[in-house]
């Protein structure tokens, strides 16, 4: 076990109805508020309506829709001009995880004289200050919500790269699990695929002596397989939407992480795919995660026991082939999400030049060392 520290300032509302909250949680926070959100399904639902309702008067709103899944850096340079140009005091984020990224790179660049892409790529800039954020979610998958953490995208350079910073974590976020009813049944298995990818990640670490953690991780995955099933049955099950939302929260808080060393091994290799092809990140981690799992397994025979585990654990596998087939079984036949880059028209990618990328800033060391030929390896066997 090593030390660590564990902080979340973010105030959660859960539950039906919650966002009723937004206004007063509003009051003191300064009148001129962005509200930002994403190609439209705010509009659909009503949701952008009822909440500019619920805020009622003595606010000055402006909005910043558009922003787009694997969110750009023109959305974000958009939001920060009106930032600037507005003298906004707080952002309102009403979306998924793009939509809150987005908005946590706004909040920040709004707060300098630079381009916010400093902060993610180039100079990698430390993000010092940044606006209040709070956020409204509209489906179960990064857990952005509680983090200090964003991911964007450069449409320019084609590069996709995450960053966190203690003032990027919302103020105050707002489940409610109704609210995730519309999300359509494909973003659906994608968000749960991401979830599970997010404690799975943690799960595989080298110090895994936390036995505590290692339940919790276990019994977390075991949930996501179940309620995402029966999000997908039925999309108006408020139980199994309500904890695909929260597992989704704590899967990325830092909870998990316990201390352990992390460096996670698909995102890397998702996040490369996506910046190249847009993709969307749950589905390309879907069709990572169990050839990411076989190759531990044949290059590092030390790794059969704790696949083992996980498998008899979260699936009731008999033994390490068979958790990988079971979980193949939950992504691809049960979710019913594509596995293989085949399947989604990426069946002529160069996996050496995408490794390359990849390991751009050297070898991944996670579970097991992934190198260039290791990283390659895996991506020929997604294709
Ligand atoms: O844009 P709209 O019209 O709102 O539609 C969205 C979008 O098309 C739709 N959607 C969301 N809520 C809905 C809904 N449709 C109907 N009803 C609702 N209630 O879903 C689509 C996908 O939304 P998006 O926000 O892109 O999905 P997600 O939450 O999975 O976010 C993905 C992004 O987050 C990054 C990913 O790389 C990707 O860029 N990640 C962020 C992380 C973080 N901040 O820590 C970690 C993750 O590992 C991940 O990398
Ligand atoms: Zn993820």
């Amino acid at each position: 076990m090593n030390n660590f520290y564990f902080q979340v300032p973010t105030k959660i509302y859960y539950g039906r109805d919650c966002i009723d909250n937004i206004k007063d949680e509003l009051e003191n926070s300064g009148s001129k508020v962005l509200i930002t959100y994403g190609g439209g399904s705010v509009n659909k639902s009503g949701l952008l309506e009822r909440i500019k309702l619920a805020i009622g008067d003595g606010f000055e709103l402006f909005e910043c829709g558009g922003i787009e899944p694997n969110p750009k850096m023109h959305s974000i340079r958009k939001g920060v001009e009106i930032c600037k140009q507005n003298g906004i005091d707080m952002i309102l984020a009403i979306g998924g995880g793009s939509v809150i990224d987005a908005s946590k790179a706004i909040a920040a660049g709004a707060c300098v004289d630079f381009d916010a892409w400093e902060f993610f790529g180039g100079p990698r800039r430390v993000i010092e200050k940044a606006l209040p954020l709070d956020t409204v979610v509209t489906m179960a998958s990064t857990g952005s919500e509680m983090t200090c953490g964003a991911v964007i995208s450069n449409e320019e350079t084609l590069e996709k790269t995450g960053r966190s910073g203690f003032p990027l974590f919302p103020r105050v976020s707002y489940l409610d699990p109704t609210l995730t009813y519309s999300v359509p049944r494909h973003q659906t298995a994608c968000g749960a695929a991401d979830i599970f990818s997010h404690i799975f990640e943690c799960y595989f670490n080298r110090d895994s002596n936390f036995d505590f953690l290692s339940r919790m991780m276990e019994g977390a995955m075991k949930s996501v397989v179940s309620n995402a099933k029966a999000a997908m049955e039925n999309p108006e099950d408020y139980e199994a939407r309500g904890n695909l939302l929260w597992t989704a929260s704590w899967a990325m808080n830092g909870l998990f992480a316990g201390g352990s060393r992390q460096m996670w091994s698909c995102h890397p290799i998702e996040h490369e795919l996506s910046a190249k092809f847009d993709i969307t990140h749950g589905l390309g981690l879907a069709i990572i995660m169990p050839k990411w799992l076989r190759y531990c397994m044949e290059e590092f025979p030390d790794t059969v026991e704790k696949v083992s585990e996980f498998g008899a654990n979260v699936f009731g596998s008999k033994d390490a082939e068979g958790a990988v087939k079971d979980m193949e079984h939950f992504l691809y036949t049960e979710l019913g999400l594509s596995d293989s880059l085949g399947d989604i028209g990426l069946e002529d990618i160069d996996t050496r030049e995408l490794a390359k990328a990849v390991c751009s800033g050297g070898a991944i060391r996670g579970y097991c060392e992934l190198d260039e030929d290791a990283v390659a390896k895996i991506l020929a066997d997604c294709k």
